[in-house]
């Protein structure tokens, strides 16, 4: 008896060690996002469209955001003193802080509809650019489990400047397959802000 509880014990243990590492919480990550404020306001929405919303991104895709910027696989000057102390934990507790608030509702600039809906939904064949739907969703909510991250109510000049970013090679952690490298190349000026307005309108 005594000894089947103190298995259990472990098992216990073992495995919220990892649930716990891996979801973070939210509660603690609350009062640890409290320097990432000033620029992402304190639910995660931003007063300023170069400091992106953060409330209701995908956990997966914020932690490995964090991760990205910490080791400097992802350049954001303003942000490297803030994340240089930050632990795996610290950062796993403020991404579940972020991914848990409310997230941003936006509008399209109603120009831009009409070509960033065409882009979204179906690409441009000739140009080889795959539907952007595919993996952000159908409501650009984006897809938690594989770290394809929400597009939906962010900024369009954030978004713009990720979509330049990637294509100028300014922005390269999109892993060795340049997912998104290599469809950004594809995308015209014209394009980036339709597809950018359209996405901050879509719910
Ligand atoms: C001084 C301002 C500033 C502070 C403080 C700051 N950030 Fe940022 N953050 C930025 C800027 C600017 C960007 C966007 C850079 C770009 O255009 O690529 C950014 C981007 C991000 C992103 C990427 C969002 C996405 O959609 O890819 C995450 C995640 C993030 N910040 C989290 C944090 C966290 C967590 C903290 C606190 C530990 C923090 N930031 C503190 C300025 C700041
Ligand atoms: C095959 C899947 C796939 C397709 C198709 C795709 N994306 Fe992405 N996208 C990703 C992944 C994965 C990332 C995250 C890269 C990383 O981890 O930094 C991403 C990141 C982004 C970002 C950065 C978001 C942020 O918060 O910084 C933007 C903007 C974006 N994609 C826009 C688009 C647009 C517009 C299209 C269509 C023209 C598109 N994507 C098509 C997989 C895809």
């Amino acid at each position: 008896m005594k000894r089947v509880l103190f298995f259990s014990c472990i098992l216990t243990m073992g495995v919220t060690g990892l649930v716990h590492a891996a979801e973070g919480d939210v509660t603690a990550g609350k009062a640890k996002s409290a320097v990432c404020s000033a620029c992402h306001g304190a639910t995660g929405i931003s007063a300023a469209p170069n400091f992106p919303h953060l409330a209701g991104q995908g956990q997966r895709y914020l932690l490995k955001q964090l991760i990205d910027v910490k080791s400097g696989a992802r350049s954001i000057p303003e942000m490297t003193g803030f994340v240089a102390s930050l632990s795996e934990q610290d950062m796993a507790d403020i991404a579940a802080y972020y991914a848990s608030q409310k997230p941003p509702v936006g509008a399209a600039k109603a120009d831009k509809v009409a070509l960033g809906e065409r882009i979204y939904r179906a690409g441009h064949k000739e140009k080889g650019i795959p539907a952007c739907n595919a993996c952000h969703s159908p409501t650009a909510k984006g897809n938690e489990l594989a770290g394809f991250p929400m597009l939906s109510g962010q900024f369009a000049d954030y978004t713009a400047k990720q979509l330049r970013d990637f294509r100028e090679g300014e922005r390269t952690n999109d892993g060795d397959t340049k997912i998104m490298r290599t469809i950004a190349e594809k995308l015209s000026n014209k394009e980036v802000d339709a597809v950018s307005s359209y996405v901050q309108g879509l719910r």
